[in-house]
């Protein structure tokens, strides 16, 4: 049996989308609908490995559902779907806790910075969050996985669950016609936005996130032109002027981010952007900088409204997207049971 290439990824309903995302995932995410089967979910069941007010949380996987739509996700083309309504994520994410091994764990670094000091009081789903994520790929046995940097690791834990899978049951496997074992595929990361690490508007060295309580740290899909206009006036800088060339950016990690964002949102590159602006002040490629911001996101900010104020229709989408991942993923799921030796009906 041949492996069809399939694409699946997710993003997290914990508050409302951000340029991080947008640059990072879903351009890459949109560019590959026209190549690929794309599932695209929104992982709910991750959200709560950490407190979720669930008012906010039946709110925000909507909001984050409008936003995959308004940003050029297809939902009749791409599947769009949230992954509570999907049995299969629960059931294999169960078996890949049995596969994972405790050592492999032990060295995610997203858990030890989500974790933090207290540790001892972190959920055991925060700490088994990536075999979650394994099951959410592989309950599809997709192929590849358009991502951020930040999550590189976790895709390298996801080949080595499916790996482990295969070795463990080869017999099984190959005795359902599988050749060389091989079940669950390697998943393949794509990390090929135009760009994989957007750093926050605050501080150059740390990643623009969710989860930073500073509002002013990153740009929301959703901000309106005003809100984008403030933040990037106060996005920090440095004294100097912009370099003209990128190797000038070394050592300056904010001026080296607004540029690389700049660059990513006008589809340019970054000597393309030191070209016109190289030896001039932040303020002139601030106001620049603003514009772009405000062209690009402006409609999609607008269209996440129009959407969320309609919250049956984003019920509509789920539900159908859900009921079309469910016919890929139970099969499979059914598959897994029989070559771990479960009984099913
Ligand atoms: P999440 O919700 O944190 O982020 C969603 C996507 O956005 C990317 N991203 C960034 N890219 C560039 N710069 C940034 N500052 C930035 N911040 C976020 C992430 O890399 C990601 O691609 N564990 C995942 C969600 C997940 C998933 C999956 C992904 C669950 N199951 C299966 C792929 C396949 C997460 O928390 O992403």
């Amino acid at each position: 049996m041949e492996l069809k290439e399939r694409v699946f990824s997710g993003m997290q309903p914990t508050g409302s989308l951000h340029l991080g995302n947008y640059l990072g995932a879903m351009v890459q995410w949109i560019e590959m609908q026209k190549t690929h089967e794309c599932i695209y979910c929104v992982v709910d069941l991750h959200a709560i490995t950490v407190w979720q007010d669930p008012k906010e949380l039946r709110d925000a996987i909507r909001q984050v559902t409008a936003a995959y739509i308004a940003s050029g996700l297809d939902p009749k083309t791409s599947i769009l779907f949230n992954q509570s309504q999907v049995a299969a994520h629960a059931e294999l994410a169960w078996v890949f806790n049995c596969v994972a091994r405790l050592g492999w764990l032990n060295r995610m670094t997203q858990f030890k910075e989500k974790a933090g000091k207290d540790r001892e009081n972190a959920s055991v789903g925060l700490y088994a969050y990536p075999n979650l994520m394994a099951a959410d790929i592989l309950a599809y046995r997709a192929t590849h996985v358009p991502v951020g940097e930040d999550q590189k690791q976790h895709l390298e834990l996801a080949r080595d669950i499916a790996q482990k899978f295969n070795n463990d049951f080869r017999a099984e496997i190959e005795a359902k016609g599988y050749a060389d074992g091989l079940f669950f595929p390697q998943p393949e990361p794509v990390i090929t936005g135009p760009a994989t690490r957007v750093m926050s508007l605050r501080d150059g060295t740390k990643k623009m996130s969710k989860s930073d309580p500073s509002d002013l740290s990153r740009i929301n899909l959703t901000d309106d032109a005003d809100t984008i206009a403030r933040k990037v006036q106060k996005a920090k800088t440095d004294p100097e002027p912009l370099p003209s060339e990128t190797a000038g950016l070394a050592g300056r990690p904010e001026a080296d981010n607004l540029v690389g964002i700049y660059a990513a949102l006008a589809g340019k590159t970054k000597a393309g952007v030191l070209a016109e602006f190289g030896g001039q002040q932040f303020s002139a490629f601030k106001k620049s900088f603003a514009e772009v911001a405000v062209g690009r996101l402006g409609p999609i900010g607008e269209e996440v409204r129009r959407l969320t104020a309609d919250p049956a229709e984003i019920d509509r989408v789920l539900a159908d997207g859900s009921a079309r991942a469910r016919a890929i993923a139970a099969p499979i799921m059914d598959e897994v049971k029989d070559i771990v030796g479960l009984i099913r009906s």
